[in-house]
């Protein structure tokens, strides 16, 4: 007869293996999962979006006299807008400011805010933010849920106005470097494509979304196997895997397009197993948009971010003794043809300072003054 050591040895030598290979299902999921319920409200979401916007091209085609920046009747048609669609897990710490900058320009703009659920918002009665809430859920870092939350913006505002023809993705710690009217005119004065101008015009007249696009950079290896080794294949080879800043501005075909798309949402959503190299939301959207349309991106973005000394994937966050008009005027400047609009990352605590400077303190010109 085998004594009991013995055996109790000898299966636990037989476990191992089987230890090994089941280990990470037992374990505890590290991050937030996505459900299947949650994925297929998502997917309706997306439906409604997709064929609402189709249809509305289809049945209020002259509706599209709008991207025309003048028309023969003259300014009887409504104008386009922009949709600024707010990523928040946190209070909106530069909601005043951002009230400077929206003041005035109600028709041109729509606002819908994508807050976590544990987030604690206080939204002052009256605040262009009040009832700008979509329908949330919960987001993580390491983790696909920041991309679902950017496609259920770009769905729901989609959906919403069919005159919203920019989405810009802004977060807590953003800022606005310019007036809303500059603002305006660098997006609705890009290049505009129309339903009605002949292809050979449309190629050189194309639209653009503003989205960083970059290969070749140095952890991109790392990034691309953070799901496992070959799992992205056959939809993303290496070859045509892209980073980038997850704070774009889209035009309103890239921002279908995106919301279209199943191929890539079914890689991209698997769940990261190294989690020290998974940012999902930074290379879902340049892949995607640089396989399906590169031309029509201008491949950098208008938000403005400082990496010098980053830590930790988290950019250098300003703090009071650094805001002044130099630092705004610093920080618009880019090497593209476009001045940035945006910027991050700025500690809360930046509000006052920032809207001393933006109602004009003492003689100084505000910084979102018309004309800036
Ligand atoms: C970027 O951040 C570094 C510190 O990390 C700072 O010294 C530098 O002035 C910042 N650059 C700009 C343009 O603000
Ligand atoms: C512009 O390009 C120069 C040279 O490549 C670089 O040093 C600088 O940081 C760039 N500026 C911005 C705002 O990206």
């Amino acid at each position: 007869m085998f004594s009991t050591p013995f055996v109790l040895s000898f299966a636990l030598l037989l476990s191992l293996p089987l230890l090994f290979l089941f280990a990470p299902r037992f374990l505890p999921p590290k991050h937030v999962q996505i459900s299947l319920p949650d994925e297929l409200d998502d997917l309706a979401l997306f439906r409604r979006a997709t064929l609402s916007s189709s249809s509305s091209l289809l049945l209020n085609h002259h509706h599209h006299h709008h991207y025309h920046a003048v028309s023969r009747l003259g300014t009887t048609n409504p104008k386009p807008k922009i949709a600024f669609l707010f990523l928040t897990n946190t209070d909106l710490h530069f909601a005043p400011l951002w009230e400077l900058f929206f003041q005035g320009h109600k028709p041109l703009f729509n606002i819908y805010i994508h807050a976590d659920p544990s987030a604690k918002l206080t939204i002052p009665p009256g605040s262009v933010f009040e009832n700008r809430f979509i329908a949330a859920r919960k987001t993580e870092r390491a983790s696909p849920t920041l991309i679902s939350a950017a496609r259920r913006l770009l769905a729901t505002a989609l959906l919403d106005d069919p005159l919203n023809s920019y989405f810009a993705i802004i977060s807590q710690h953003c800022i606005p470097l310019h007036s809303f009217q500059f603002a305006y005119r660098t997006l609705l004065s890009s290049p505009q494509i129309s339903t009605e101008s002949p292809p050979e015009l449309t190629q050189f007249n194309y639209p653009t979304s503003f989205i960083e696009i970059l290969s070749g950079e140095p952890q991109l290896w790392d990034r691309y196997t953070a799901r496992g080794e070959n799992v992205m294949l056959p939809e993303v080879s290496f070859e045509r895997f892209r980073v980038g800043s997850q704070f774009f501005v889209l035009a309103r075909r890239h921002a279908l397009l995106v919301i279209k798309d199943r191929r890539l949402w079914r890689k991209f959503r698997l769940p990261c197993l190294n989690t020290q190299s998974c940012y999902p939301e930074e290379h879902y959207f340049p892949t995607l948009l640089s396989m399906e349309d590169p031309n029509g991106c201008s491949h950098y973005t208008l938000t403005r971010v400082n990496w010098t000394d980053s830590f930790d994937g988290h950019p250098h966050v300003y703090h009071p003794p650094e805001i002044s008009l130099n630092l705004i005027h610093e920080l618009r400047v880019s090497n593209s043809t476009y001045s940035y609009l945006f910027a991050r990352k700025f500690s809360p605590d930046c509000l006052k300072p920032l809207l001393d400077l933006a109602s004009g303190m003492g003689n100084l010109v505000s910084f979102l003054r018309i004309g800036n």
